[in-house]
């Protein structure tokens, strides 16, 4: 067993801490998941492409396995992600021809989809990402361009919160984007979700992604990212939080290990970042980091291919980091 304290202690009073998990770090992981997390999300195995790769043939197993690691260890489960541009599959926008469907045809499917899934997991996952990176990043369009947009029009977001709520009314239907402190797309995010709830769509969440660096958003753009979204009396999560060493721009691959100065950075940033957290624990409902200690992250491949990142609190090791320790002294 382990000689620090333990997150989901720590914050006890504030707030579930969560980590991403993929096949491989419910192995390799375990014991460090176990001991410091409430929360789990599945980092791919619960997408579009994952879980239905040929109409009607689904393919639950991996996700089973990780909604099963969950219940070993009495840990709560965000459910990731059921409406995507990105990770769905070919056949779902085309029929046997190859040609486009209708839109009456692409609703059903996704209709059908989000009721299987969902169903699934009943009474298991607490918050779903019924829908997931709509949002234009640049430009006046609202919506980003996409299959979904141009075959089903701006209404099939509507539609996924209800097919969801329908499924499973205890679940908590979150909204979830990237870039969601940038101030151009926070008011984006806060119109689309604004507007759901105008027209009486069950939407109870936003999810704030916080793919974050040492340097970028700003806490001030953090602070008023949180304060509009409260605004709207909705919970917030963050979902997918880490702490990149490298501005989105710095392309270097020539840094093999993190420089004591960089570690501190990350330190004297995190606790900033949880000092914040902790201000609006009334609103935040959950804080799920993409991914749990820096031996696997989605970030070693991105945005630079093959270079390597440490963006969490525990290290290679599965040690604590100089940042879980200042964060450890927030308690209380
Ligand atoms: O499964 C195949 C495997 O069979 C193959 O050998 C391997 C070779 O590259 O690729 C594997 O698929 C990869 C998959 O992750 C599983 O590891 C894909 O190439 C890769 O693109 C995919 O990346 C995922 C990414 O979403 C896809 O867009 C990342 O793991 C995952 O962390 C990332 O997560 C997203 C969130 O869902 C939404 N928000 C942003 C976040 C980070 O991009």
């Amino acid at each position: 067993t382990r000689a620090e304290a333990a997150l989901k202690d720590i914050f006890a009073d504030d707030f579930r801490i969560g980590a991403a998990v993929n096949p491989l770090t419910i192995r390799t992981q375990e014991e460090l998941l176990a001991y410091h997390f409430n929360s789990i999300t599945a980092e791919n195995e619960m997408k579009f492409a994952s879980v239905q790769p040929e109409e009607g043939a689904y393919t639950f197993d991996e996700a089973d396995r990780i909604a099963a690691f969950a219940r070993k260890h009495g840990m709560a489960m965000r459910g990731h992600t059921l409406v995507w541009h990105n990770q769905s599959t070919g056949w779902l926008f085309e029929d046997k021809q190859g040609n486009p469907v209708d839109r009456a045809t692409l609703l059903e499917r996704m209709k059908t989809h989000i009721h299987t899934v969902v169903d699934r997991y009943k009474g298991q996952i607490y918050a779903w990402d019924v829908v997931n990176e709509v949002i234009a990043d640049e430009g006046d369009d609202l919506l980003r361009r996409s299959k979904w947009l141009d075959i089903a029009g701006p209404e099939f977001i509507a539609r996924a919160f209800e097919y969801a709520h329908e499924a499973d009314p205890g679940a908590a239907l979150f909204y979830n984007d990237y870039n969601e402190s940038h101030p151009g797309k926070r008011d984006k995010i806060y119109t689309l979700v604004k507007s759901l709830l105008d027209q009486g769509v069950p939407i109870h969440g936003i999810g704030l992604q916080a793919h974050w660096n040492l340097y970028d958003p700003s806490l001030d753009n953090i602070r008023a990212a949180l304060d509009k979204y409260a605004s709207l009396g909705l919970q917030l999560q963050l979902t997918e939080l880490d702490m990149s060493m490298f501005r989105f721009d710095d392309k270097r691959t020539d840094v093999a290990e993190p420089t004591a100065e960089m570690l501190e950075l990350q330190a004297e940033r995190y606790e900033a970042v949880f000092r914040l957290l902790k201000e609006y624990r009334d609103a935040i409902t959950s804080v799920t980091f993409w991914g749990a200690a820096d031996d696997y992250t989605w970030l070693n491949d991105f945005p630079v291919r093959g270079r390597k990142n440490w963006p969490f609190l525990f290290d290679e090791q599965h040690d604590p980091k100089p940042a879980f320790h200042r964060i450890a002294a927030l308690k209380g």
